[in-house]
C-alpha cells in the first residue's frame, strides 16, 4: 500500500455508452448516477476528483444501425452522441468531460496504445479462415452474416446468434451463410489477427485482484474474475477486419481495425487527455501517479473488460496504473422484464424529460434508492410514484416546507435566536453531525441506497422533532422556546441543502437558494460547524415546493405505453410475411405425399438425417435438419410432405433430392405435416 497524499487524486470513469440508441434508466441507475454521487462527493470532500465518460462509437451494431436507418454510421453516431450527452446533461450528471471515440485524439491515442505493445512483442499474430465477401471485398464478422441455425433451423439466424432459439453462434456455424452486405454467398479466406495473450497475465491478476483486492471489490465483481480465472484465460483477437473503427497501425493490418473493447476503454484515457487541453491541466498524473485512485463504474456486462482484458492491456503498456476498485453493479429490470433497447422495452430518457419536465431528481432518487447494488432490481411505476409522494413530497419536501413557512409566518423569514439547549435540543444537534460521517462512509464503500436512505433519515429526523416539540402550539404558550425549535430545525434544513448536493443536485440548488445558503459550505462544515451554519439573524428567502404529488392517472399513461409496447412486442413475435407471389410462383412447387421408409444418421453431422422417402413413383433421398429432434428408429412409417422438384443438393457427401415440410412450434422445434386422411404416396398438393 501506498502513503496517502494531501490532495487525494481519484479518475472516476463510467462506462462508455454505445452510440447506437438513446441511454435508459438501466444505464442512468447501474452506472452514471452512483459514479456522479461518488465523484460529488469526493469533489465535497476536497479532493482531486475527474469524472470521464464519452460515447463509444465504434463497433459492429454501430454500423448495423445504420444500415437499418440507411445512413453512415458517422450520422448514426452524431445523432445519438448529442442525444446522450443532452440527456446526461439535463440529469445533472456532473461529467468533467464528455468526449467521444471517434475524435482525432482518441484515434491517436489507440492507435499509439496498439502500436506500443506490438513494438514490445505483446501479441501473438495468428491466421485463421472467416467468412469472406468477394462483391463487397470484406469480411464478414458477427452480425455482417446470417443463414440457418444449425440448432433450430430458423433461416435468418445471424452469425453472432440465433435470435429464434437463442443460441450464441460463431459465423462459420451457420448453414448456408449469405453475406447481408451483398446476399452474395461467402467464401472461406485467410486473415490475420493480432491476440494479447491473457493467459500469461494469470498470476498478476490472481494476485492482483483476488489476493489484494479480496476485502474491498464487491462479491459479484470477485466472482466473475474467479470464475473466469478458475476457467482459464486464452488469447484474445484484438483487432477485426471491419472498416468501422481506429484503423490497425500496420502495414499488415491494412483494412482491418482495432476490436471496439481494445480502443473503447483507452477512451477513458484519451477523453482525459482532451480535459486536460480544454482546462491546461497535466493528464499524466490521473493515469500514471501510483497515489491516484483509478475508479471504474460499470454495468456486470462489463466486468470481465474491465477487470482483466483492459488491465492487462495497461499492465501490458507498462505506463500506466490499474484500477483500485470496479464497482459493478447488477441490472436493473423494468415492471419485471429484462430492459431492452430492441424490444423498445425501456424508460428512455429523453422522453422522461418530456413526460415529467423538473422532475429530473425524482428519478434519480428512485434509481439511487432502487439501485440494482447487490442483485437485480425491478423498476415499477407504482414504486415510483409511491417514493414521490411518500418519501420525497412526505417526508424531505415537507420538512423544508415547514421550516421555511413557519420561519417567515413567526419571524419574517429571520433566523431567530435560540434560547437555552434542553438536552433534546443537543441530542438533535449532536445527530445532525454525525450524518455526514455516516453518509460518506457508506459512498466510499459504493453503497449508494443506504447513503441515500440516511440522508432521508436526517429529514425524517428534523420531521420528527417538530413532531415532539409541536411550535405551532407553542408559539402561543412558549414562544421562546419556538425560538431555539426553529432555529435548529433551520440548521437541519441547511445540512439537508449542502449534503443533498450529491444525490439531488436540482433540489439541493432549491434548498440553498430557500435558505440562503453561502456556497462556501462544504461537506465537513456539517460535521464541524460550532454554534451554527446558519446564524441568529440570518435571513432567508420565500419557501417554494420541492416536490408535487404524482397522481394515478399520470402513472397509468406510463403503465399504458408500456402495455402498448408489449402488444407491439408479441405481433412481431410471427416471422414478418413474405413478399406477394403470383399463382404461376406457387405451381411451380411440386410438393407430394410421401412415407418415410428409413432413416440413419450421418456421420460427422450433429444435425443431420438422411431419409428414403417413399414417393409412390419412386423411391428418394432426402437430408433433413432434424437429428436433434428425432432419432432414427421413430420415424419410418410417417407420413409426410415432401417439396419434391427442388434442385438436388449435397449435404454432407449425402445427396438430397427434396426437402421436407415441417412447421416450427414457438421454441424451434420442427414437426411434420402430414395429410388427415390416408392418399397414397405421391398424392400432389395443390
Ligand atoms: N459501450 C460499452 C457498453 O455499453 C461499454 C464500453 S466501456 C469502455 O456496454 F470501457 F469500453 F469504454
Ligand atoms: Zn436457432
Amino acid at each position: 500500500m501506498h502513503m496517502e497524499n494531501k490532495k487525494e487524486r481519484y479518475t472516476i470513469t463510467a462506462a462508455l455508452p454505445y452510440t447506437n440508441g438513446p441511454v435508459h434508466i438501466g444505464h442512468l441507475a447501474g452506472v452514471y448516477i452512483p459514479a456522479d454521487i461518488y465523484t460529488r462527493y469526493q469533489k465535497a470532500k476536497g479532493k482531486d476528483a475527474i469524472y470521464i465518460c464519452g460515447s463509444d462509437e465504434h463497433g459492429v451494431p454501430i454500423t448495423l444501425r445504420a444500415k437499418k436507418e440507411g445512413k453512415s454510421p458517422q450520422e448514426i453516431v452524431d445523432k445519438y452522441h448529442k442525444l446522450i450527452k443532452e440527456s446526461f446533461e439535463k440529469f445533472g450528471i456532473a461529467f468533467d468531460y464528455y468526449g467521444r471515440t471517434s475524435s482525432p485524439i482518441h484515434h491517436k491515442t489507440a492507435s499509439d496504445f496498439f502500436k506500443k505493445l506490438y513494438d514490445k512483442g505483446v501479441f501473438i499474430e495468428k491466421e485463421s479462415e472467416q467468412l469472406y465477401d468477394e462483391e463487397a471485398g470484406q469480411f464478414l464478422a458477427d452480425r455482417f452474416v446470417k443463414g440457418t441455425c444449425p440448432k433450430c433451423g430458423y433461416e435468418e439466424a445471424y452469425g453472432d446468434q440465433c435470435e429464434r432459439c437463442g443460441t450464441s453462434l460463431s459465423p462459420l456455424e451457420l448453414i448456408d451463410p449469405v453475406s447481408t452486405i451483398t446476399g452474395s454467398k461467402p467464401v472461406l479466406k485467410k486473415t490475420k489477427h493480432w491476440y494479447l495473450p491473457l493467459d500469461k497475465y494469470e498470476d498478476w491478476l490472481r494476485q492482483w485482484i483476488l489476493e489484494g483486492h479480496k476485502n474491498d471489490w464487491k462479491p459479484n465483481v470477485l466472482g466473475q474474475v474467479k470464475s473466469w480465472l478458475d476457467d482459464g484465460l486464452r488469447p484474445r483477437a484484438v483487432t477485426r477486419d471491419l472498416d468501422w473503427g481506429v484503423p490497425v497501425p500496420l502495414e499488415e493490418g491494412k483494412g482491418k481495425v482495432l476490436y471496439v473493447w481494445f480502443d473503447a476503454p483507452i477512451g477513458y484515457i484519451s477523453n482525459t487527455i482532451e480535459w486536460a487541453e480544454k482546462t491546461g491541466k497535466d493528464w499524466k498524473p490521473y493515469w500514471q501517479d501510483e497515489n491516484t485512485k483509478l475508479i471504474h463504474f460499470i454495468g456486470k456486462d462489463n466486468i470481465v473488460f474491465h477487470t482483466i482484458i483492459f488491465p492487462v492491456m495497461l499492465k501490458a503498456h507498462g505506463d500506466f496504473i490499474v484500477p483500485e476498485n470496479v464497482p459493478a453493479n447488477e441490472f436493473l429490470n423494468l415492471e419485471g422484464d429484462k430492459i431492452s433497447t430492441s424490444r423498445n422495452w425501456a424508460v428512455w430518457l429523453h422522453e422522461y424529460l418530456e413526460d415529467f419536465p423538473g422532475k429530473q431528481d425524482v428519478l434519480r432518487y428512485v434509481l439511487t434508492a432502487n439501485a440494482p447494488e447487490t442483485k437485480d432490481n425491478d423498476f415499477t411505476w407504482k414504486d415510483f410514484q409511491a417514493r414521490n409522494n411518500n418519501e420525497l413530497v412526505g417526508n424531505l419536501g415537507n420538512f423544508i416546507n415547514r421550516v421555511a413557512v413557519l420561519t417567515h409566518k413567526y419571524y419574517d423569514g429571520v433566523i431567530p435566536k435560540p434560547g437555552e439547549f434542553k438536552d433534546s435540543d443537543k441530542e438533535v444537534l449532536s445527530q445532525l453531525k454525525k450524518f455526514p460521517e455516516k453518509i460518506g462512509h457508506l459512498i466510499e464503500r459504493f453503497r449508494f441506497r443506504e447513503a441515500l436512505s440516511e440522508y432521508m433519515n436526517m429529514a425524517r429526523m428534523g420531521n420528527k422533532y417538530l413532531a415532539d416539540e409541536e411550535p405551532w402550539k407553542k408559539i402561543k404558550t412558549d414562544p421562546e422556546s419556538v425560538q431555539t425549535i426553529m432555529f435548529i430545525t433551520n440548521q437541519i434544513a441547511a445540512a439537508l441543502g449542502i449534503l443533498g448536493e450529491i444525490f439531488l443536485p436540482f433540489t439541493a440548488r432549491k434548498i440553498k437558494k430557500i435558505f440562503n445558503i453561502p456556497e462556501k459550505y462544504s461537506w465537513d462544515d456539517v460535521s464541524q460547524f460550532d454554534s451554527s451554519l446558519l446564524p441568529a439573524g440570518h435571513q432567508i428567502n420565500k419557501p417554494e415546493l420541492l416536490f408535487e404529488k404524482i397522481d394515478d392517472e399520470t402513472i397509468q399513461k406510463q403503465i399504458d405505453k408500456l402495455l402498448t409496447t408489449k402488444k407491439q412486442n408479441e405481433k412481431t413475435m410471427y416471422d414478418p410475411l413474405k413478399e406477394t407471389i403470383q399463382f404461376d410462383d406457387f405451381t411451380k412447387l411440386d410438393i407430394r405425399t410421401a412415407t418415410i421408409l428409413e432413416a440413419e444418421r450421418i456421420p460427422k453431422a450433429k444435425k443431420l438425417l438422411k431419409l428414403t422417402v417413399d414417393l409412390g413413383f419412386e423411391k428418394r433421398t432426402v437430408v433433413a435438419g432434424i437429428a436433434e429432434y428425432y432419432s432414427p428408429e421413430e420415424l419410418p412409417g410417417k407420413k409426410i410432405l415432401v417439396l419434391a422438384n427442388l434442385e438436388p443438393r449435397k449435404l454432407r457427401g449425402v445427396l438430397s433430392q427434396g426437402m421436407v415440410l415441417m412447421a416450427n412450434t414457438p421454441d424451434g422445434k420442427p414437426v411434420f405435416i402430414s395429410p388427415e386422411e390416408d392418399v397414397p404416396n405421391g398424392s400432389v398438393i395443390s
